[in-house]
């Protein structure tokens, strides 16, 4: 069972990173080969438009995305995590999936009207987890990045289940993780009253995902 794990974020150990960490764990606690790429250290140049992976199902730049490609493919299942960034996911992330857009989401016209997508990718069934970080305290900050992923990861699912991890916020560098101290001095920065009650609920919170995340791994080995 293999699950292949893509981080849109830019920070090793960062909060993107520690939750889909955590989803890796409980994949292999239950037996699962994991990999994980930062889509910052692929290289991958965007997409010059040329349209040609409509009709190829593949892009005709060589850059190392068939690699990329081929491990899709191969895998049993995906963790796809980001950042919001600017209520978006990362460009990092988006150049990627612009890449993969004639792979893994051909669109294709239905005679008689209406519109199809389809993968050239093996209908393989791949259980999916999407991990979305943000500061804002709420979770429609993710509600735009979501609809790309269900779109273009829908694709790939092929009756495998997709679920999401919003974690909101969250903005210093392993802030899911934080200590209590931690969360008193970021209580103390922004000059909130109850800076203890701000610290357990934040502490709560973040434990919830992070449990939550672990189960996921867990449950992403599921035929
Ligand atoms: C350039 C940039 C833009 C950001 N835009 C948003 C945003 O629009 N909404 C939000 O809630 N958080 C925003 N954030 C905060 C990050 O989503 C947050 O810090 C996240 O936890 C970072 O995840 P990471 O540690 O995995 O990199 C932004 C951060 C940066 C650096």
């Amino acid at each position: 069972m293999k699950v292949y794990a893509i981080n849109g974020s830019f920070r090793n150990e960062g909060n993107t990173d520690i939750i889909m960490e955590k989803i890796l764990e409980g994949a292999r606690s239950g037996g699962a080969d994991t990999e994980k790429v930062f889509v910052d250290d692929l290289n991958i140049k965007s997409c010059q438009g040329c349209l040609e992976c409509r009709q190829e199902g593949i892009c005709q730049q060589d850059d190392g995305l068939t690699d990329i490609v081929r491990k899709i493919e191969q895998a049993d299942a995906l963790v796809v995590g980001t950042p919001i960034y600017g209520n978006y996911m990362t460009g990092q992330l988006k150049i990627l999936l612009d890449r993969l857009m004639g792979v893994i989401s051909r669109i294709t016209y239905v005679p008689g009207g209406g519109i199809k997508s389809i993968t050239r990718l093996e209908p393989r069934k791949r259980n999916i987890v999407t991990v979305l970080t943000a500061g804002a305290p709420t979770p429609e900050c993710a509600d735009d990045a979501l609809k790309l992923f269900r779109r273009m990861l829908g694709s790939l699912n092929n009756g495998g289940f997709m679920e999401e991890i919003i974690a909101v916020g969250i903005n210093p560098k392993g802030a899911i993780v934080f200590p209590k101290e931690e969360w008193i001095k970021v209580a103390e920065k922004y000059r909130v009253p109850d800076t203890e009650a701000y610290a357990e609920k934040a502490m709560a919170r973040n434990r919830e995902v992070m449990e939550r995340a672990f189960k996921l791994g867990q449950e992403l080995l599921k035929k």
